[in-house]
């Protein structure tokens, strides 16, 4: 696949008044691993959500967001696959993970409930739950943070979703957990060819991983770009802030540190 997944057009988004996305344009191309990075309240889960169709309705939401290569209006969950920081929030803690992991596709690919069972035994395995017949029929409480990460990850490319976004997705786990999680997200975006948007404070991470770099600041797209581009002559004053106050971005961090 190439070209553009998405082209964004002067999206704005606000909330009674007050932006959280102001006149955004970007074009993420299919296959990109583009990281967004930006302070608190720059308007990065503000695009996600977007993205994955689900602002709350109360939003007021202007400008386009494209999808070239699909000839209907993208479905979300379908799609999209969204992965946030708090993964226990997303699963209901009284109905067996397996259930859950398989229910996108259920809804969107129309499956039976042995084939979704089937799926979710597949789909726990490709994400390495360590037996993944058993974990079907756990409940959240069961798994670590960064099992339960795992499964969250396992449940988004459930229908298969052309773009993968993760949202913090790593921020609550420890270093360790978090590299892993990395690599996971990497091993899957590259086997399923899916694009991976994914947000973070971590530039340091951002780097890391992404081919692409968006940098929000106070709702405003202020760069973009190739992430050697950004980060070796970053064109925006603010990038330039933003990475001199990452003190040494090859510094090994501590296990066990938040970040
Ligand atoms: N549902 C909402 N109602 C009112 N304001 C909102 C809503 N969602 C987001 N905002 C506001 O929009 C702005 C952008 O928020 P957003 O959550 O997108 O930022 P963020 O970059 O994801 O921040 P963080 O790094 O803290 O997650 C903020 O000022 C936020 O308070
Ligand atoms: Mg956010």
């Amino acid at each position: 696949m190439s070209g553009n997944l998405l082209e964004i057009r002067g999206l704005s988004v606000s909330h009674a008044g007050a932006f959280a996305l102001r006149a955004v344009d970007l074009d993420i191309h299919a296959g990109a691993k583009l990281a967004v990075i930006g302070e608190s309240g720059s308007g990065k889960t503000t695009l996600a959500l977007s993205l994955a169709g689900l602002l709350p309705p109360e939003a007021l939401v202007e400008g386009r967001v494209d999808w070239p290569g699909l000839d209907r209006a993208p479905l979300t969950g379908r799609d999209t696959g969204l992965v946030f920081q708090d993964p226990a929030a997303s699963f209901n803690p009284v109905i067996p993970v397996g259930e859950q992991v398989a229910e996108g596709a259920r809804r969107h690919l129309g499956l039976g409930r042995k084939a979704a069972h089937e799926l979710a035994r597949n789909l726990l395995e490709r994400v390495h739950i360590p037996d993944p017949e058993a974990a079907l029929t756990a409940y959240v409480h069961q798994f670590s943070g960064g099992q339960l990460q795992r499964i969250a990850i396992a449940a988004a490319i459930a229908a298969r979703p052309r773009l993968l976004m993760a949202d913090e997705a790593t921020s609550a786990l420890d270093t360790v957990v978090q590299a892993s999680i990395v690599a996971l997200l990497e091993e899957l975006v590259r086997e399923e060819g899916m694009t991976l948007v994914f947000i973070t404070h971590d530039l340091a991470l951002a780097s890391n991983l992404a081919d692409t770099i968006a940098v929000l600041k106070d709702g405003i797209l202020v760069e973009t770009g190739p992430t050697d581009q950004v980060l070796v002559s970053p064109a925006h004053p603010y990038t330039r802030r933003l990475l001199d106050a990452q003190i040494d971005l090859s510094a090994p961090r501590l296990v066990g540190e938040a970040c």
